[in-house]
């Protein structure tokens, strides 16, 4: 065999390892659980997994708030939700996790009009956004991934806990595992930008357990996950030279957005997670984690840190 034949070869059992082990491992969610009279709020909803779960919650007859930036994609979420489903219980507010101003109005128009929240899923992110400083003075992808997240969820604990028992589910990344989180300094900036956003995921899983602990004996959960790798525009902001062979590998390698919403779906409905908290979950099954994701000490010192950067008030604590 000469050298491009073993290249050739060795690239070939690469993709048929991966591809069955994307197989074997594709987890579903079996719960036939039904929503009704139950309200379901899923931020980064009009794209890419968050639509998927919203159709699913939509399917399920859950009143479904749409929390997104573009008002627009939003609208045809909406509209392509009601033809899929048939459910007209879905109304859309506009969130920007890039200002925490937005946050706060936003949790303040949910109090104004909901009068109740089941289900808080956790699921905008995003990728590739430079190491700019928001006007918050925060780190951009620290600030859309982590520390609007952990406003928001703050904020609607109330609301949680008044229609318990309710669920709280982070869209986290197994990309943790190369993260370089310096605790003191959650906003250092990185020169790999990609490094920014693992830092932001596992500051999710950080978040989650935490939350867990504060929240014990409420009867409202929170879990993290990991969806599994899937093509969606969250890539759309790499430079091209990373998007054109993420946009050629992935779609055939890996998940499609109906089988990365699997997960979300089962932490959200499923039976066998009811009264579950403080885990972290990939296929629909509960996980380990490295050290790093199962540390209270980190859990905590995060958590303090996001405190003081979002400049949590103490009428906006309600745990
Ligand atoms: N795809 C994967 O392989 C993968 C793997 C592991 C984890 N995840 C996680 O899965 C979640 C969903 O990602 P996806 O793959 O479905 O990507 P996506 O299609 O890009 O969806 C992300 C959603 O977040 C929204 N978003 C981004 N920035 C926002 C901001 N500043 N304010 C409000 N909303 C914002 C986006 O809205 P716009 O349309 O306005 O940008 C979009 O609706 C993310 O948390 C991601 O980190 C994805």
């Amino acid at each position: 065999m000469n050298t491009f034949t073993c290249i050739a070869f060795g690239i070939i059992v690469f993709i048929v390892v991966v591809k069955i082990l994307n197989v074997v491992t594709k987890g579903r969610c079996t719960s036939k659980a039904k929503l009704n009279g139950k309200t379901v709020l899923i931020t980064g909803a009009s794209g890419g997994i968050g639509k998927e779960t919203a159709i699913d919650m939509a399917a399920r007859g859950a009143r479904v708030i749409l929390g997104c930036r573009n008002l627009k994609f939003a609208e045809d979420t909406k509209q392509e939700i009601i033809s899929k489903t048939g459910n007209t219980n879905i109304v859309i507010y506009q969130i920007d996790f890039e200002s925490l101003t937005s946050v706060r109005k936003f949790s303040k128009l949910i109090h104004e009009n909901e009068s109740r929240l089941d289900v808080l899923i956790n699921n905008a992110g995003a990728m590739g956004l430079g190491n700019k400083i928001t006007e918050d003075g925060l780190h951009i992808m620290m600030q859309v991934n982590h520390f609007g997240p952990f406003l928001l969820t703050n904020l609607l604990l109330d609301l949680l806990k008044k229609s318990a028992p309710s669920r709280i589910v982070t869209v986290s990344s197994l990309g943790y595992i190369l993260t370089l989180l310096d605790p003191d300094n959650l906003n250092k900036p990185r020169r790999f930008d990609e490094l920014n956003y693992f830092n932001s995921k596992l500051c999710n899983i950080l978040m989650s357990n935490e939350l867990a602990r504060k929240l014990e004996g409420t009867n409202v959960t929170s879990n993290c996950l990991h969806p599994g790798v899937i093509y969606t525009p969250l890539f759309k902001h790499l430079p091209w030279y990373k998007r054109i062979p993420v946009s050629l590998i992935f779609p055939f390698l890996f998940k499609n957005t109906k089988e990365g919403a699997q997960t979300t779906i089962h932490c959200a409905v499923c039976e066998k997670v009811y009264g579950v908290s403080g885990k972290y979950f990939q296929d629909c099954k509960e996980y380990w984690t490295l050290p790093i994701a199962s540390n209270r000490e980190l859990d905590v010192k995060v958590w303090n840190k996001s405190m003081e950067f979002v400049k949590l008030q103490e009428n906006e604590i309600h745990y």
